[in-house]
């Protein structure tokens, strides 16, 4: 989870560059939009490294992207640069395009793979802690795992230091039946990095330039390589596929709900409830089951949403209550009741103590203080004042094929059931509209509007009906 407060690095002497690498494919995510944009509940993965790294309070932050990574450039932290990784040609061949800014950089670099979005700053702070302690030159970071599967494996040598990194598709079976895996968080000395870079091959089943392999080159010229054996397993995740992308995404929804819970929202039933990173629940509000709030959602205290409520990009004031309804782009304030089965699109403001009942649909309307939509409506390009009533079956029909037009009904309004509103039109303060009418001329306040065919009644019908019956017989 992100951290606020920079994490000090004042036990490392020495300035700190981070690398982070986000310009691989992702070919196993089978997709179109590039692996570190796809979201985990809601927010690009990359996001999440950055936030570990942003703590760390480096000197120098640099994110390794391809040339043609839409919508990388604007989830970069104030002062990070980004360096393009014109081919994709490896994780080593990446790092190399990370340190073209860092030419002049004298320090500790470090590098993490920008696919591992549940790593938080401790653990990087520890990673560095431990890098500084222990005098390395290079320093990994490693976990042992009950299935190693694709990750790459530390072999030790017989005193049990590190010897070098193997990737799974070039590992000998003896060297697949070790558990002890790369996380793929490395610190290195910023002056043999760049000397030994040049030197990595493609020559391996992949036929990239490994990064992994810069280990070896250190310990062959004789610098020490620490690791930093880490027992964060849900940290160490990296996401490769959809498979894993759905794996780390249900951790990260876990953390988020138990972030509320401890906030002091209920959640009734964790397992049916998402919510997207950024949302807010205010205390003592209930989520009911099978309920997402997603986007820039916030809810105010003592709120009951759900069960069965989908939101979006919505803000709930204190006190509203929401039950299997559709929400997006929208403000409910305080103490409305919504729903069931209720569709309030965007721009729609409810205002205080304002109801949308069952199937009723608002779009871009206001509905002021007080005011009802119980039943059966579609409102669209409203506005309605206080205290207004609108009857069941009431629809605004705003549209003439070719433009929206507005409907405006004021304070203390009586609209009666089935009523069609042929906007433009405007109905004044006080006003009532008899049900069924097809309202085209605007309504002064105070008056009664109706616009229907009178009744007729036809006096003996079904006698006459029925004598006309018994002839024919
Ligand atoms: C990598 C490690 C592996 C480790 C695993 C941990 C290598 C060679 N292997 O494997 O030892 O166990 O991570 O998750 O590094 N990238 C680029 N440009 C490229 C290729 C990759 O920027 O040309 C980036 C990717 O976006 C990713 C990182 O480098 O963030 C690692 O690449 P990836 O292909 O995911 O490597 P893994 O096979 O997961
Ligand atoms: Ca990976």
């Amino acid at each position: 989870m992100s951290v606020d407060q920079p994490i000090s690095s004042s036990r490392a002497s020495r300035p700190l560059a981070v690398i982070v690498l986000a310009a691989g494919l992702g070919t196993r995510m089978k997709s179109d939009v590039p692996k570190v944009m796809h979201p985990v509940c809601g927010r690009p993965l990359l996001s999440y490294v950055l936030d570990a790294a942003t703590a760390l309070a480096p000197a120098r932050l640099v994110v390794v992207t391809g040339p043609d990574h839409q919508g990388v450039e604007a989830l970069l932290p104030p002062g990070a640069e980004r360096a393009v990784q014109a081919e994709r040609l490896g994780s080593g061949d990446a790092v190399r395009a990370g340190m073209a800014p860092l030419a002049g950089f004298d320090g500790d670099v470090m590098v993490l793979n920008g696919d591992v979005p549940l790593v938080g700053a401790a653990l990087l702070a520890g990673l560095l802690g431990r890098h500084v302690d222990g005098a390395a030159r290079a320093t990994i970071t490693t976990v042992v795992l009950a299935d190693p599967g694709h990750y790459g494996r530390v072999i030790r040598d017989s005193s049990g230091d590190v010897a070098r990194i193997v990737e799974a598709r070039d590992a000998s079976p003896g060297q697949l039946a070790v558990a002890e895996i790369n996380v793929g968080f490395y610190v290195f000395d910023a002056a043999e990095l760049r000397r030994f870079l040049p030197t990595l091959t493609a020559d391996n089943v992949q036929g990239e330039y490994y990064l992994t392999d810069l280990v070896h080159r250190f310990l062959e010229a004789g610098d020490r390589v620490d690791a930093f054996l880490t027992a964060d397993v849900e940290a160490s995740m990296g996401v490769n596929s959809r498979v894993e992308l759905a794996q780390v995404t249900a951790i990260m929804r876990r953390r988020l709900l138990e972030q509320l819970m401890l906030a002091g929202v209920s959640i009734d039933d964790p397992s049916s409830t998402y919510v997207d990173w950024g949302v807010t629940v205010g205390r003592d509000s209930l989520i009911r089951p099978q309920t997402m709030l997603t986007g820039a959602t916030s809810v105010g205290e003592r709120c009951t949403i759900g069960p069965g409520c989908f939101l979006a990009d919505v803000t709930v004031d204190d006190g509203a209550a929401i039950v299997s309804s559709h929400l997006v782009g929208c403000h409910v304030g305080p103490d409305c009741n919504v729903g069931p089965f209720t569709h309030v699109r965007a721009r729609t403001e409810l205002a205080a103590g304002a109801k949308a009942g069952s199937f009723v649909e608002i779009k871009a309307s206001r509905v002021g203080r007080g005011s009802k939509v119980p039943h059966l409506s579609y409102v669209g390009d409203t506005t309605i004042g206080e205290n207004s009533n609108i009857g069941a079956g009431t629809i605004t029909a705003n549209y003439d094929g070719e433009h929206k037009h507005q409907t405006v009904i004021g304070s203390d309004v009586k609209v009666g059931s089935d009523t069609v509103f042929v906007a433009p039109v405007t109905v004044g303060d006080g006003a009532y509209i008899g049900a069924g009418s097809i309202i085209t001329k605007d309504v002064p306040a105070g008056a009664l509007g109706v616009a229907r065919a009178r009744q007729d009644n036809i006096e003996g019908y079904t006698d006459r009906r029925r004598g006309r019956r018994r002839d024919r017989a």
